[in-house]
């Protein structure tokens, strides 16, 4: 298993989903020899789930079933554990839009946070892109590392524990694209210019408060950026009713 690539079978180490209904699932680190409680009774990982194929379905203790789930971005979003405010997949997939990413994009982003954008990200240009991350939070960085390890994509991402708005992405001239979403964005306009290559890149930067997007488009055409604007992505979901 990887977040990059696909695995057929669940093995020791692996990080997956117990799904138990769409409102109901979490992340399990698959481990010999450990159980896990759910609502159904227990999961013995040692002979539930170690050599099972991604995608079976498994009794538990208490006779009900769950799902195990080969993780992805879109499903860690919705089970990661929270150290911060995160993005979630409406915005993603617009993010990933404009900024034009494909496989082989270098990209940096700042703030870390708690990795959910981090992982979409990483999905996306690999498998040759890079991501640099920088996260100012000493140990919210060290978690994003040990999970990018755990999740077996360390070769695709380099955290760095430093403020962005004072040492910048400690890369200049080659990213495709710089995205931003930290307090202050329009301090680290000059050194998301320093970080995108020469001949140009996109740029985008997310705020909950129209203060920060004004100061930040006003930083974005100091620094010589053109064509900026501002979006607010609204998700409307139908419940579609039909006879059959
Ligand atoms: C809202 S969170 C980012 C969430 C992330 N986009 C996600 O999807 O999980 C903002 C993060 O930016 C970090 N941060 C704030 N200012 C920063 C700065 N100047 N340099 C680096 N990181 C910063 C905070 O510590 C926090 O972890």
């Amino acid at each position: 298993m990887s977040f990059v690539e696909y695995g057929d079978t669940i093995q020791d180490g692996d990080t997956a989903i117990v799904f138990l209904g769409h409102e109901s699932m979490f992340p399990v680190k698959v481990q010999h020899g450990t159980v896990t409680q759910t609502k159904y009774g227990v999961i013995r990982h040692s002979t539930d789930l170690i050599g099972k194929k991604y995608g079976s379905k498994v009794t538990c203790s208490k006779g009900g079933w769950v799902f195990i789930l080969h993780p992805t971005p879109e499903l860690w979003t919705m089970n990661l554990p929270h150290r911060t405010q995160i993005l979630y997949s409406t915005d993603i997939s617009i993010i990933t839009m404009m900024l034009e990413l494909k496989p082989g994009s270098i990209v940096c982003e700042s703030g870390t946070g708690s990795g959910s954008l981090s992982h979409a990200l990483i999905r996306t240009v690999a498998p040759t892109g890079h991501l640099y991350t920088v996260e100012f939070h000493q140990q919210r960085a060290e978690k994003a590392r040990e999970e990018f390890r755990e999740h077996r994509v360390e070769h695709l991402v380099t955290v760095t524990n430093q403020d962005v708005c004072k040492n910048g992405f400690g890369v200049s001239d080659i990213a495709d694209a710089v995205f931003l979403d930290i307090p202050s964005p329009w301090e680290a306009i000059g050194h998301a210019k320093s970080a995108l290559k020469a001949e140009g890149g996109r740029i985008c930067s997310f705020s909950p408060c129209i203060e920060q997007v004004q100061r930040t488009c006003l930083a974005m055409e100091e620094y010589g950026f053109t064509e900026i604007n501002t979006l607010e992505i609204l998700l409307r979901v139908y419940n579609v009713l039909w006879d059959t």
